[in-house]
């Protein structure tokens, strides 16, 4: 069975196609965030009329990627939510038209559940019979979340951990911020934090902001809970970065910008800032994992493209741990194709009336 996957609902104007929940055929997607790096954050409205504008082309991309055409596909799965509902709507409306023209089975999926199905998709290079069993223990950390999820089999979701405050995507972004470093800041605090082996051989700099920027940052392990709060290590984050005379960052092309100094303690900082959410995050996850007898581990979300965070599970845990690549575990159609799968398996498809949800959370997605 082939579904065509789309993805709408933040700042990635995403199409995959899968065949039967795990082989993936294409997965495309239009990036708008150069659109948005300039306001250093997701700008709704632009967001909305990104999606139009790069909707047919990448849809056409999916198509000829895949080798297939718009009859040989079997259902249309879409993100209802959660996400920016402008955004969110127009990814709906295409799915509903295609549905409609083509008289194909509409499938609304949850934005979170499709980063949990990723895990999935034989890129993974997993046969069937390799998966870990159910219950799994499920971390979906992305730029609006940080769930900790019981998996007990396919459609069945109990959520037992979120983040409070900010999730752990969007502190990184602010930390980025912060520090004066591109958007998304997640990718930009990980090489940030994997040049400081390029200092190693630089011994100048003034050692009293060097040592303060090496000194480990708060880790929030809000005992007794798995749920999560990254607000304190952001303010502890931007503290560090005045008092090491980083914030304000100097203009680009003032002398400071490019001083070895400035990119070192740069780098001290990402790098101690990306082990505070890593070890608490893994730590969670395990013990979540323990408490719940699972047998398994899966990440998703764009967070769990982070490679500190994916190898740091990968050696702390005692079970199979399902890790997408990197270009899974952000926003992608593919990941929505292939949670689809099971949803149809188990007769829960969607009618016109389906309707976008920026809201929908773990709760609702029984
Ligand atoms: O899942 P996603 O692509 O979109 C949402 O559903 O929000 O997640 C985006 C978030 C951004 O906050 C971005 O900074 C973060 O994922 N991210 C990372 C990395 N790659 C993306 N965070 C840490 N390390 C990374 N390598
Ligand atoms: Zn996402």
């Amino acid at each position: 069975m082939l579904i065509l996957g789309i993805e709408t609902s933040c700042d990635e104007t995403a199409v995959g196609i899968v065949e039967d929940g795990r082989t993936l055929r294409s997965n495309v997607m239009a990036s708008q965030a150069a659109i948005h790096a300039a306001h250093g954050g997701v700008v709704p409205e632009l967001a909305s009329r990104q999606h139009i504008r790069d909707m047919q082309p990448t849809l056409n991309r999916a198509l000829s990627e895949a080798g297939v055409t718009l009859d040989q596909i079997d259902a249309v799965a879409v993100t209802h939510g959660p996400g920016l509902a402008g955004a969110l709507i127009s990814g709906v409306n295409t799915a509903k038209s295609l549905s409609l023209t083509l008289d194909l089975p509409l499938i609304g999926v949850n934005h979170l559940v499709g980063h949990i199905y990723a895990g999935w998709l034989a890129a993974v290079d997993r046969a069937p019979s390799e998966d870990p069993g159910f219950p799994l223990a499920c971390l979906v950390a992305s730029g609006g979340h940080t769930d900790l999820v019981l998996m007990e089999g396919h459609g069945k979701y109990r959520l037992v951990g979120r983040t409070r405050d900010d999730a752990a995507g969007e502190a990184f972004d602010k930390a980025a911020r912060i520090l004066g470093l591109g958007f998304p800041g997640g990718p930009e605090i990980q090489k940030a934090a994997e040049s400081l082996a390029d200092f190693e051989e630089y011994r100048g700099g003034a050692d009293e902001a060097l040592t303060l920027a090496s000194t480990p940052l708060p880790r929030a392990w809000m005992r007794g809970t798995l749920d999560f709060s990254f607000s304190g290590v952001k303010t502890a984050m931007l503290h560090r970065a005045q008092d090491t005379g980083l914030y304000p960052p100097p203009e680009l092309d003032s002398p400071e910008s490019d001083s070895p100094d400035a990119a070192r303690l740069v780098a001290l900082l990402s790098a101690e800032f990306q082990e505070s959410l890593v070890d608490v995050m893994t730590a969670k996850l395990l013990t979540m994992a323990e408490q719940y007898g699972a047998r398994g581990l899966v990440l998703g979300g764009g967070v769990t493209a982070n490679a500190r965070l994916r190898q740091r599970v990968l050696s702390d845990s005692p079970l199979p741990a399902v890790i997408p690549r990197p270009a899974l575990c952000t926003d992608n159609g593919a990941m929505i194709a292939a949670a689809a799968f099971y949803q149809y398996q188990r007769g829960d498809v969607s009618d016109l009336t389906l309707d976008v949800d920026p809201s929908l959370g773990f709760d609702l997605a029984a």
